[in-house]
């Protein structure tokens, strides 16, 4: 029987230190998987680990870093024997109008945002592919946004480098079937999660005076959405262990709205 059962599988999520991340680190060792928590933020990072239980590990990750990759792979080969799944799910949300884009902050959100999806790709299917370290194929989950399907005023980088991440999952679902890698690529793009990016976003549009107030731009968003309601971090980590199980096991190169219906 195909279930959404992940007993056996070592799954590596980025950015898993807080927020969406943390929420599917729990969701995927739920689910039976074992969990690396990769993430720049070595102690917040650790505690994650340590509260998933003993068959879990920390790994210090920087998505932007090549070598940091590869350091990060072979530690969780080393301490939880295998690569399944790799959940890209690190990123930065800057808040900016148009006319005020400060080119660097720019470039460090996509530097973290595409770069580090597209190296998080690049070592996933270096490890799963057959003669590659882990070798046995796999799932890469990416995560973009409900920016990448809406026009939302003040995030229009933020938006682009969600729109990226759609192109990258695509591209390298086919680069995946056409040489053989054996590995499914699909993203999801969560809508609206009032934590800490969340909230943040909820209160740069009301300081940017696009709405009158951080409680305005909340009813607005949830006034987009047929569910009537915000996003939590547990309805995308569902949607990242169906995509990360055997039940997806036909979804490859899609990009999944988990927004209550806010995008088109
Ligand atoms: N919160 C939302 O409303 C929302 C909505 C749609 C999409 N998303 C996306 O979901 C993902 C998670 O968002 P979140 O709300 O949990 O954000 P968050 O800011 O709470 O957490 C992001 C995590 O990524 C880590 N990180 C940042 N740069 C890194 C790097 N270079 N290397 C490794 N780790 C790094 C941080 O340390 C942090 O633990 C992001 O990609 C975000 O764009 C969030």
């Amino acid at each position: 029987m195909i279930t959404t059962d992940l007993s056996g599988r070592i799954a590596l999520v980025t950015g898993g230190a807080q927020g969406l991340g943390e929420a599917t680190a729990h969701a995927l060792a739920a689910a039976g998987a074992n969990v690396a928590v990769a993430d720049v933020q070595d102690g917040r990072g650790s505690k994650v680990a340590s509260s998933l239980g003993t068959s879990h590990a920390f790994v210090h990750l920087d998505v932007t870093d090549d070598a940091s990759w590869d350091a990060a792979i072979a530690e969780t080969m080393q301490q939880l024997g295998g690569l399944d799944v790799v959940v890209n799910n690190a990123g930065l949300e800057v808040t900016d109008l148009i006319v005020d884009l400060d080119a660097a902050k720019a470039m460090r959100m996509i530097e973290v945002n595409v770069i580090g999806t597209a190296l998080g790709i690049k070592h996933a299917f270096r490890a799963m592919q057959p003669g590659g370290a882990a070798g046995h194929g796999g799932v890469v989950v990416n995560i973009a946004s409900v920016a990448a399907t809406i026009a939302f005023p003040s995030i229009a980088l933020y938006s682009a480098s969600k729109s990226a991440i759609d192109r990258l999952t695509r591209v390298a679902a086919m680069e995946s079937g056409q040489l053989g890698y054996g590995v499914r690529v699909n993203c999801v793009y969560p809508g609206l999660v009032a934590n800490e990016m969340g909230i943040g976003l909820a209160n740069d549009v009301a300081r940017l005076g696009l709405f009158a107030s951080v409680e305005e731009a909340v009813t607005a968003v949830v006034g987009r959405t047929p569910s009537g309601r915000l996003a939590t971090a547990e309805d995308i980590a569902d949607a990242v262990v169906f995509l990360a199980s055997d039940r997806s096991k036909f979804v490859n190169g899609i990009g999944l709205p988990v927004d209550g219906g806010m995008g088109m």
